[in-house]
């Protein structure tokens, strides 16, 4: 068949039809504008099966020659922007197909032997993902690292701790920052557990029962890097599954949207902090807008937007989830709608990670060497509003226990230390020696020890806790496993 007649017929499978596609249904069912972004992947995949087509003598060396040959020059036109994608050929898979059967002959239409585009079209989202898998596991260390290196610079900065949004206990901003630190490493870690999953080999499963040419599925696997920390293949061992499951993209998409919420989180705090009520941080002006109507403002447009796409990967979670869930063995055409979600979920959440690590730590600049522009802090504003709100009374609560107060009793002296305070307007520190003693007798000069900011951090002295030492020890921790 010619391109000609597969153009017009525009079908790959026309002789049982009966009459023509009508372009209503073209356009519903065609994938091709949005799944050409998998065109390396499908390339990839026809080459290692026809290599593997030609070593199980299932085509000649010529074939394959002329196949390869082919496809590098249908890589060349799409990189060029000379491949001619039609809407009609349906999807990535299809045209590629075609194009290739119109440069080599027969030899392009032996390329499908012992394939479907169930299997194809499975192994080629696998492929994909991996690549961009990888793309985000390095952006999370990026993003890592400039967390870090805030960390560094301001362990000795402390800010309030909040619970319910209300002052709790001081902490160190290093501390609050490696918070974030553990939770991206944690996206990371889930990241590669879902990649090696990912890559596994569906082709050979063909449309959903296997197939009766003698491929060998290892082969091919390995030749696309499917395989384990051993060097072993992972072939996906059950032709049905193989076809028809995309829990691979959906727990992708389950990592991204943990991940997007981390970083949703974190534009929460940003955005608190840069009110003018906290007056904790700023941003660098690239990140934010004015308005038209009010000229003293700056809002926090990325962060915003960031807490806003948070909903919308996690949206994509529940389209995914969705799709599948109804589906019957083996694979239905649904599972073409895993497409948009998926690209999107990448394409947003690369993105995100992007703009936060420079949001957060600053660009590398070439006239020194350092990163600048990241989050600048405003060290007194964080110390004044931690002194505001009592954010020692635990440590009074504390300092009683040690003198021998049982902790509960401890706790309701501090409260009515605190009531005095209050009405008075100043600090628990304020507060003169035989005042704190009026509350109880025990209490001695060294109270004052505690009831300082510092004082209350160092105290915090256990692993994971926010005493300075605890901070850098962690810092180590966390270069060294970056490195
Ligand atoms: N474009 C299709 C998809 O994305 C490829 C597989 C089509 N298979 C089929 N039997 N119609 O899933």
């Amino acid at each position: 068949m010619s391109l000609t007649q597969f153009d017009k017929k525009s079908q790959a499978w026309s002789a049982l039809f009966s009459e023509p596609m009508s372009d209503l249904v073209k356009r519903y069912t065609s994938s091709v504008f949005f799944d050409k972004r998998l065109w390396q992947a499908d390339i990839a995949g026809s080459l290692a099966h026809a290599a593997m087509l030609s070593a199980q003598g299932i085509i000649s060396a010529q074939d394959l020659a002329s196949i390869e040959r082919g496809m590098a020059q249908i890589t060349t036109e799409i990189e060029t922007d000379a491949f001619e994608w039609q809407l009609d050929l349906e999807d990535v898979h299809l045209n590629i197909e075609a194009r290739l059967t119109h440069l080599i002959g027969d030899a392009g239409k032996r390329l499908h032997t012992g394939r479907s585009r169930n299997d194809q079209v499975a192994t080629d989202v696998r492929l994909w993902l991996r690549s961009e898998i990888d793309l985000i596991s390095a952006l999370l260390i990026d993003l890592q690292k400039s967390l870090l290196d805030v960390a560094n610079k301001h362990v000795d900065v402390i800010l309030p701790g909040f619970t319910h949004l209300q002052v709790a206990q001081p902490v160190s901003f290093g501390h609050h920052m490696l918070a974030y630190v553990e939770m991206f490493s944690r996206d990371a870690e889930r990241m590669a557990e879902v990649r090696s999953r990912v890559n596994r080999l569906p082709l050979g499963a063909a449309a959903l029962a296997g197939t009766s040419y003698p491929l060998d599925r290892e082969r091919v696997a390995s030749a696309l890097g499917m395989v384990n920390a051993l060097g072993q293949p992972q072939v996906c061992q059950n032709s049905l599954d193989a076809v028809s499951d995309r829990d691979f993209a959906i727990e992708f998409t389950a990592a991204a949207s943990l991940c997007m919420v981390h970083i949703s989180r974190m534009s929460e705090e940003l955005i608190l902090w840069m009110s003018q009520n906290f007056g904790f941080i700023k941003i660098a002006d690239r990140f934010t807008t004015g308005s038209s109507i009010m000229p003293q403002k700056k809002n926090p447009d990325v962060p915003e937007l960031a807490r806003g796409k948070t909903g919308r990967v996690v949206g994509h979670l529940m389209g995914l989830i969705t799709l599948m869930k109804g589906q019957p063995l083996a694979y239905n055409k649904d599972n073409q709608e895993d497409k948009e979600p998926l690209f999107d979920t990448v394409d947003t959440l690369k993105d995100t990670l992007r703009i936060f690590s420079e949001m957060i730590g600053g660009q590398l600049s070439p006239a020194t060497g350092q990163k600048e522009g990241g989050i600048t802090v405003n060290a007194q504003a964080m110390e004044q509003a931690a002194l505001r709100g009592y954010a020692t009374a635990t440590d009074l609560a504390d300092y009683l226990v040690k003198k021998g107060l049982p902790f509960r009793d401890a706790h309701e002296t501090v409260a009515h230390a605190v009531k005095a305070a209050i009405s008075h307007q100043v600090d628990l520190s304020e507060l003169p020696l035989v005042v704190l003693q009026g509350f109880n007798p025990s209490i001695e000069k060294d109270v004052f020890d505690c009831l300082s900011l510092r004082g209350s951090l160092n105290a915090r002295d256990v692993l994971g806790g926010t005493a300075p030492k605890q901070v850098r020890a962690q810092i180590t921790r966390h270069h060294a496993r970056l490195a």
